[in-house]
C-alpha cells in the first residue's frame, strides 16, 4: 500500500533528522489521531539510542526572587502576592546531598533570575562536588560570562537556559527588558565553555504558530543542544496572561516527538508542566520520544511558594516517592530508572 504523507515525512525524519519547514509545519497542523505513526517511530528512536532506561533529575528550587517580569510566569517581580525565599547554602547543599542518598544522579539547582552572589553559588557547587558523586546542572538564568565561567571551574556540570520562544517578537512582547539575541548568546557562550545545555520552548504561548515552533526546532538544532524540553502553557492568575487559554497536551506530544526526530542524540524530558495539565501526560511524554523526568525534591514547606504556574505537580518526594510512584511510573512503561548520571550522549 502507498505510504501516506504522514508517513513519508516522519520516515524522511526518522532517517536523516532533518525536515523543511512546511514539512514540520505540516506535521504540527495535523490532528493527534492521524500521527500515532509520528508518536510509534519518535518512542522507536528513543529506544534505539536509549533503550529502556529513564534519568531523573533532581530539582531543587533554591530561590523564588526574581528580577524579571516574564509575561506568563508566576514568580515575576510585579506579582506582589507572592511571598519569596530564598534557601541558605547549607539548605542547598544538605538538600542535594538527601537526593543524592536517595539514589539521583544529577541535582538541578534551580531559581528566579535572583542575584543569587557567584561566589557563593561557587561555593555550594564546589561543596556538592566534593560530597556526592553527582552532576550539577544550574539553571538560574541569564548571568556574565564571568559567572558562568566561575562555576564551570568549579565542577557545574550542565546549563538549563530555555530559550521559550525563537519568535523574535512574541519574545520581545513576552520579555520586558530582556534581549533574545542575549539569551542565544549566553546558550553558545555555556557550550563554549564545557557545559552540556538545555534549552526548551513553551507550547502553545498566546500567539504561538506552528511556523513559529518549527523555527523554535530549527533553533535548537543549530544550538546544537544536549536537552530540551517543550512544556505546554500554563495561565498564572497573577500574570498578564491569566485570562489565554493553557496549552494543549496534543501539542506539547507533538513537539516532543518532533525533537526525538530531529535532535535523535539529544535528552528529553517529560515536563513537569505537562504532568500538571494530564494526570497522564508525563507518561504519553515518555510514550513519544521523552526520556528524563525531574522530580522536584525542594523541602515542602518552600515548595508551594515556586509558583511559576498553578498547581504545579508536586507530589511527595521523599524517599517513598522515589522508590515507588515514579518507579511505578516508569516501570509500568516496561522502562527502568538509570543508574549513571546520564550525560550527554554527545560528550561520551
Ligand atoms: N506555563 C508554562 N511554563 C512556564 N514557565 C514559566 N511560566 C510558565 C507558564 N505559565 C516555564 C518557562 C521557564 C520555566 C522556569 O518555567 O519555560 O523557563
Ligand atoms: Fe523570572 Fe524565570 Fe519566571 Fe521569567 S520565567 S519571571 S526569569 S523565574
Amino acid at each position: 500500500m502507498a505510504k501516506n504523507k504522514v508517513e513519508e515525512t516522519v520516515d524522511k525524519a526518522y532517517k536523516t533528522a532533518q525536515l523543511t519547514k512546511n514539512e514540520i509545519i505540516f506535521l504540527l497542523s495535523e490532528k493527534i489521531s492521524n500521527l500515532e505513526y509520528l508518536i510509534k517511530k519518535a518512542d522507536e528512536k528513543r529506544q534505539e539510542i536509549f533503550g529502556r532506561k529513564v534519568h531523573l533529575r533532581a530539582i531543587i528550587e533554591f530561590s523564588s526572587c526574581c528580577r524579571q517580569n516574564c509575561y506568563y510566569c508566576g514568580l515575576r517581580k510585579d506579582n506582589r502576592s507572592l511571598e519569596r525565599y530564598r534557601l541558605t547554602g547549607d539548605e542547598i547543599i544538605n538538600t542535594a546531598l538527601k537526593a543524592a542518598d536517595l539514589g539521583y544522579r544529577t541535582v538541578v539547582l534551580q531559581s528566579g533570575e535572583d542575584n543569587y552572589p557567584a561566589e557563593d553559588l561557587a561555593d555550594i557547587i564546589e561543596e556538592i562536588k566534593n560530597r556526592a558523586d553527582i552532576a550539577v546542572t544550574l539553571s538560574v538564568g541569564e548571568r556574565s560570562f564571568a559567572d558562568y565561567l566561575l562555576w564551570e571551574k568549579v565542577g557545574a556540570d550542565r546549563y538549563l537556559l530555555k530559550h521559550e520562544t525563537a519568535d523574535r517578537t512574541l519574545y520581545k512582547k513576552y520579555h520586558p527588558g530582556m534581549n533574545f539575541e542575549n539569551r542565544i548568546n549566553c546558550l553558545r557562550y555555556l557550550k563554549k565553555i564545557g557545559y552540556q545545555i538545555g534549552s526548551g520552548v513553551i507550547v502553545d504561548l498566546p500567539g504561538q504558530t506552528a511556523e513559529t515552533l518549527a523555527d523554535d526546532l530549527f533553533l535548537c538544532q543549530d544550538l546544537d543542544l544536549d536537552m530540551m524540553g517543550s512544556g505546554p502553557f500554563i495561565p498564572h492568575r497573577n500574570t498578564p496572561l491569566k485570562d489565554k487559554k493553557t496549552g494543549s497536551v496534543e501539542m506539547t506530544l507533538k513537539v516532543t516527538a518532533l525533537s526525538r526526530l530531529l535532535m535523535p542524540k539529544v535528552h528529553i524530558p517529560a515536563t513537569t508542566a505537562l504532568g500538571t495539565i494530564d494526570p497522564e501526560g508525563r507518561k504519553k511524554a515518555l510514550k513519544a520520544g521523552a526520556n528524563v523526568i525531574m522530580p522536584n525534591v525542594t523541602d515542602s514547606i518552600y515548595r508551594k511558594k515556586y509558583q511559576i504556574y498553578p498547581n504545579k505537580t508536586s507530589i511527595n518526594t521523599d524517599e517513598e516517592y522515589y522508590h515507588s510512584s515514579i518507579a511505578v511510573e516508569i516501570n509500568s512503561l516496561g522502562r527502568t530508572i538509570a543508574s549513571n548520571k546520564g550525560h550527554s550522549l554527545k560528550i561520551e
